[in-house]
């Protein structure tokens, strides 16, 4: 079944258990949409709020394939699950989206990159090294620093190293060699292929943007407006919607690669562009993700659609809804683990104060910098939406009384 129909309920399967799976809930109950899911755990995140669940292991052939059956479509909560059993999945006719053959380019860098090259889309310069001396090469080619990157189970900056002279090159062999990453104990472990050792060009960004589009099956796309996101150490902590002081012109150019990229590699469903303005202006592609993106998460209550709902409609081919910002500005704060232990206790202080504010909590345990949920303020100045949003998260976090 490729459209919703009134016959029954169209059932969206969804592979993975955490806080993304979770948000897509709310959506899809206000779409008339049946969730099952595949958790991994009894008790994560979106387990909580599931009652079609099956627990498993998503890397398992024979249990992906019992759990698809009776689905309308597949889709995901992260981009670990391996392609051989996403092909299995559609020989035998489940629609998997996106499906394994544009998937890959938000699992494997190295595969990203050529594609992109490709395209002829903005990229740093790289080059896959096999060895410590390849990358010293191109490091002196390039210029130092470099980066250097693992091609598949990188996570939150995890798999991803700042060379800064030839005696560092061989950091990223020893940490694969080790299982560190990339290999057999990282979260990322579960995609087939090797991994690979990605060299990339140091961009020397002034800040990185996040430009957000949903395509369906039927190819309608919307994109959202292009956001300003900050990382500290690795993990997303803060995202400004727009991105301030970014012209039409490059909105636009930047909205319509996000948009071709989506259509040319076939993405069903969010595709988040992870991009870095350089100092001399120019606005490169870091990586692609494959599903509702912590840079999107602004939308829940900032745009006129989420993009976890538009992710969803996209999975059953429905028309895809308004991506356009309610407010001016939208600030989102992520919440990581911190010295405050019962969140709903800081629920609180954070509502009374600021009775617009909106807090999302993913039902997971406080541990140190683990995303446990998010807020979003937004409204007319931007200082003050931020400085509201930044206060709730700090208070939740633990950092001020
Ligand atoms: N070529 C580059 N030049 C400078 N900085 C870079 C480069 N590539 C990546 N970075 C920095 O490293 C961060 C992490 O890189 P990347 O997004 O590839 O890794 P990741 O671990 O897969 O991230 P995610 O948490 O988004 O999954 C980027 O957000 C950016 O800050
Ligand atoms: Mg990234």
């Amino acid at each position: 079944m490729s459209i919703v129909s009134g016959a029954r309920p169209f059932v969206v399967g969804i592979i993975g258990g955490g806080q993304l799976a979770r948000m897509m809930y709310g959506p899809a109950t206000r779409l008339g949409l049946h969730v099952r899911l595949l958790a991994e755990a009894p008790g994560v995140s979106a387990e909580q709020v599931a009652h079609d669940v099956v627990v498993g292991d998503y890397t398992d052939a024979a249990t992906v394939l019992s759990f698809a059956e009776g689905c309308d479509a597949v889709t995901f909560d992260h981009e670990h699950v391996p392609t051989t059993i996403l092909e299995a999945l559609e020989e035998r006719g489940v629609a998997v989206r996106p499906g394994p053959a544009a998937l890959v380019h938000a699992q494997d860098k190295v595969v990203m990159r050529e594609a992109m090259a490709q395209l002829g889309a903005p990229c740093p310069a790289y080059q896959v090294v096999a060895t410590a001396a390849e990358l010293v090469a191109f490091g002196d080619r390039i210029g130092w620093p470099v980066i250097a990157k693992t091609s598949r189970g990188g996570y939150d900056g995890k798999g991803v190293w700042k060379i800064d002279g030839p005696a560092e090159a061989t950091v990223p062999f020893d940490a694969v060699a080790s299982g560190e990453v990339g290999g057999g104990t990282t979260a990322g472990s579960g995609t087939s292929g090797e991994v690979r050792i990605l060299a990339e060009e140091f961009i020397d960004f002034t800040r990185e943007l996040s430009a957000l589009v949903v395509r369906s099956p039927s190819g309608q796309g919307v994109a959202y407006p292009v956001s300003e996101t900050f990382q500290d150490a690795g993990i997303c902590a803060e995202t400004v919607t727009p991105a301030p002081g970014l012209d039409e012109a490059r909105i636009i150019a930047t909205q319509q690669l996000a948009l071709r990229i989506a259509g040319e590699l076939g993405v069903v469903g969010v595709l988040a562009v992870e991009l870095m303005e350089a100092r001399d202006g120019r606005i490169l592609v870091n990586e692609l993700a494959m599903r509702p993106h912590n840079t999107g998460h602004w939308s829940i209550d900032g745009a006129h659609t989420s993009q976890f709902e538009n992710h969803l409609r996209a999975v059953a081919d429905l028309p895809l809804g308004d991506p356009a910002a309610r407010a001016p500005w939208t600030v989102m704060e992520n919440v990581l683990g911190g010295s405050r232990e019962d969140l709903a206790a800081g629920l609180l202080h954070v509502m009374s104060r600021d009775p617009q504010l909106k807090v999302e909590l993913y039902g997971k345990t406080v541990q140190p910098r683990r995303k446990v949920g998010h807020v979003t303020a937004y409204g007319n100045d931007l200082p003050d939406v931020r400085a509201r949003a930044l206060h709730a998260a700090r208070y939740l976090m633990g950092e001020i009384a």
